[in-house]
Formats: C-alpha cells, sequence, structure tokens
C-alpha cells in the first residue's frame, strides 16, 4: 500500500497565499519559511537572527509589525530579492504545514498552474491536491484551479489519469466555469471580501492564468522554487537515458 510520504501533493490557495509565493520566488526571494502562526513567525524570527522579512495576512490585512502582508503585489524585486520570508496566513500556510508528511509539497495557483503540471508529470508519482479553502470550507476558487489542474494532467497523459471523487468533481467545475477566472474570483466569497478590503487588483493579479513558471516547492519545512522543466529539456533527457540499441 502506498504511503502518503510517497505521493506529491500540490496545495492551492489561489486567493492569495499560493499566488504570492509563487510571485515572491518569481520576483527573487531567496527562501520562504511557511509557518502556521504568528507566534511561531516571531519566535523563529528571532531564533534566525538574521534578516528576514515577517510576511503574512490574518482576516486579508497584514499583521501588526510585520514588514509584507499578503498582496502579491507588494512582492517585488526591491523588496524581497535575496531575503528570507518567513510566511503565515490564514488558511494557505496551515494547509502546507498539515501536509508535512509528504515528500514534497508544491505550491499551486492559476498563475502557475501548466508550470506546477508540468512539475507533477515529469515527478511520475501519485498526486494529493489539497485545496485550503476557508476555514475548513470549499472554496471556489480552489476548486476551480485543482480542476484546471486535473484537467491538465489529463492532457498531458494522454487521458490515462485514474481520478478520486473530490479529484473528479473539481474537474467538472473548472470544465463547466466560464473562461473568465477574473470574474470567478470576483464573485467566490473570498474574493468579495477582498473587494470590499479594496484588493481588487489583487484578484486581477491572482486571476491571471500561467503568468509565471515558477513552481514553489516545499521540502523539510522550507519552500525552495523549482521552475518547470523546459518540455525540450525533458525530451532530450530522456533521448539521452534511452540505452543503446
Ligand atoms: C489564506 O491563507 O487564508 C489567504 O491567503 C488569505 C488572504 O490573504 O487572502
Amino acid at each position: 500500500m502506498e504511503k502518503p510520504k510517497d505521493r506529491s501533493v500540490a496545495v492551492v490557495d489561489v486567493l492569495r497565499a499560493s499566488t504570492t509565493m509563487a510571485y515572491a520566488y518569481a520576483r527573487g526571494a531567496a527562501r520562504i519559511i511557511p509557518v502556521a502562526s504568528i507566534e511561531a513567525a516571531t519566535a523563529l524570527a528571532i531564533q534566525l537572527g538574521e534578516e528576514v522579512m515577517l510576511c503574512g495576512e490574518r482576516e486579508g490585512k497584514r499583521i501588526d509589525g510585520f514588514h509584507l502582508g499578503n498582496s502579491p503585489q507588494e512582492y517585488t524585486e526591491e523588496t524581497v530579492a535575496g531575503r528570507t520570508l518567513l510566511l503565515t496566513t490564514t488558511n494557505g500556510t496551515k494547509a502546507i504545514e498539515r501536509c508535512e508528511i509528504a515528500r514534497e509539497v508544491v505550491v499551486a495557483g492559476l498563475v502557475n498552474a501548466s508550470a506546477v503540471v508540468e512539475y507533477l508529470v515529469a515527478a511520475e508519482r501519485n498526486v494529493t491536491l489539497v485545496c485550503a479553502g476557508k476555514f475548513g470550507r470549499f472554496s471556489m476558487e480552489d476548486g476551480l484551479c485543482a480542476g484546471m489542474l486535473v484537467a491538465r494532467m489529463r492532457e498531458a497523459v494522454e487521458g490515462d489519469l485514474e481520478l478520486g471523487d473530490s479529484a473528479g468533481a473539481a474537474e467538472i467545475i473548472y470544465r463547466s466555469s466560464p473562461p473568465d477566472t477574473l470574474s470567478i474570483l470576483r464573485n467566490c466569497e473570498h474574493g468579495r471580501y477582498l473587494g470590499s478590503l479594496g484588493f481588487d487588483q489583487d484578484l486581477r493579479v491572482c486571476a491571471e492564468v500561467d503568468a509565471l513558471s515558477v513552481v514553489p516547492v516545499v521540502r523539510q519545512g522550507r519552500i525552495r522554487r523549482e521552475d518547470a522543466p523546459a518540455r525540450e529539456d525533458r525530451i532530450s533527457q530522456a533521448a539521452n537515458d534511452r540505452p543503446d540499441s
């Protein structure tokens, strides 16, 4: 029987933790350490004693005394390049922490969906998709993104995919949704909440499918950056690996 640690896990938190992490790496952050609580983040910052940045949100807003909130737009080259980020968010970083038994956890959003699929397919392991949701409840935007991952994996493996029911339901959500991801994000529960806080521009950023090719991967409690191998590289690698006939 396969152990959970032998599966690839992708955590999906479209609004906004996954998107923020993808942008942090795309803008040059050295490493991101996901932390479940504010207290743990503050204690770790003291312990590391290096120039770390405290980042994250509660109720969508920057935590008092923290350097950055959870708006992907704050994560520019000027603010994060070369820096270590301690990130705590209400649902996203908690979901990551709950998956720590897995060999590796990939962070997925709409902005890096294709890169994540390439990465997962190349890893050739069974995959568990974890939707962060909101306070333990289902979120439309995460279901939609999970469904997009499933649909794209299906294409990548030419249909040879066996699904559990929740992954099947996510694929149905994705396939029956209109292509306008921004309007879906603006109308879902958390999107409406973020809109009411004035974060409409964040919704635009989070809705942009495949804007980035980075794949944040959590190993041993730290998130590292991976880039999905370019298809051509994988093909030539496979050709090199082929035994001589
Ligand atoms: C979370 O982890 O709950 C979020 O990413 C919330 C947010 O900042 O929109």
